[in-house]
């Protein structure tokens, strides 16, 4: 087995102080997703996302988030997928950014919800015929019955029609509405800054914490 033991990397940034820091946790994000947009050479909009299924086992899966707003977070796929199974049995999701330039990670746990089916439409009119086209016939997390060959076949027959490619049913989007969000920068000598989200059902005020490293 190879030895990789000795990997570690020093992280050596600002302190960051728990009553300088933004007190909205939505504030918060926004502030550090701008950033990590600046800094991250791709993808800095990718997550992880964790679902559970009926049998109380997880599952994790890169997306991409396409918008956020002060109140959730929302990513596309598709229903009938491994993840939109446990999302119909198991609402409640995790999601995780890792930004390794910014040495910065973001928990956030909640309940997913279908965006709007206006939403969705609206979306999908908006991506590339080729994304389009993909979504359309791919049944996806399924076993393949066809050959990839005859898979790309089908993709290049639609995208060359002349039809009008329309978001099929199997594919939207899921907001996250969250109620726990952990922020960590890493920091010297593994002294982390951990700062813990919680809320009260139903409660609009964010309890803010520090956690031990
Ligand atoms: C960088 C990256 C971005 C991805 N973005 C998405 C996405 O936005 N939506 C999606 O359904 N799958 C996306 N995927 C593919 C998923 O990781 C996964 O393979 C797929 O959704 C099937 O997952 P499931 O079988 O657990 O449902 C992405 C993968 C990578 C590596």
């Amino acid at each position: 087995m190879k030895d990789i033991g000795h990997l570690r990397r020093e992280y050596n940034l600002n302190r960051i102080d728990i009553t300088k820091i933004e007190q909205d946790p939505f504030a918060l994000f926004d502030n550090w997703f701008k950033e990590a947009l600046a800094i991250e050479d791709i993808e800095a909009n990718s997550m992880i996302l964790s679902t559970v299924n009926y049998n109380n086992k997880p599952s994790s899966r890169v997306v991409l988030l396409k918008e956020y707003s002060n109140s959730r977070f929302k990513f596309y796929t598709n229903y009938l997928s491994k993840k939109g199974k446990h999302i119909e049995d198991n609402a409640y999701v995790a999601l995780l950014f890792y930004w390794p330039k910014s040495v910065r990670q973001i928990r956030i746990e909640g309940y997913a919800q279908k965006t709007s089916i206006t939403e969705s439409n609206h979306y999908f009119s908006q991506r590339p015929r080729e994304s389009m086209a993909s979504a359309i016939i791919s049944k996806q997390s399924h076993k393949m019955e066809i050959s990839m060959n005859s898979l790309i076949t089908e993709y290049n027959n639609l995208l060359n029609s002349n039809k009008p490619l329309n978001r099929p049913k199997h594919w939207g989007g899921y907001d996250v509405i969250p109620e726990y969000f952990e922020f960590w920068q890493g920091n010297k000598g593994r002294l982390h800054d951990r700062f813990q989200f919680t809320k009260e059902d139903n409660s609009t005020l964010w309890q803010i914490d520090q956690l031990y490293p």
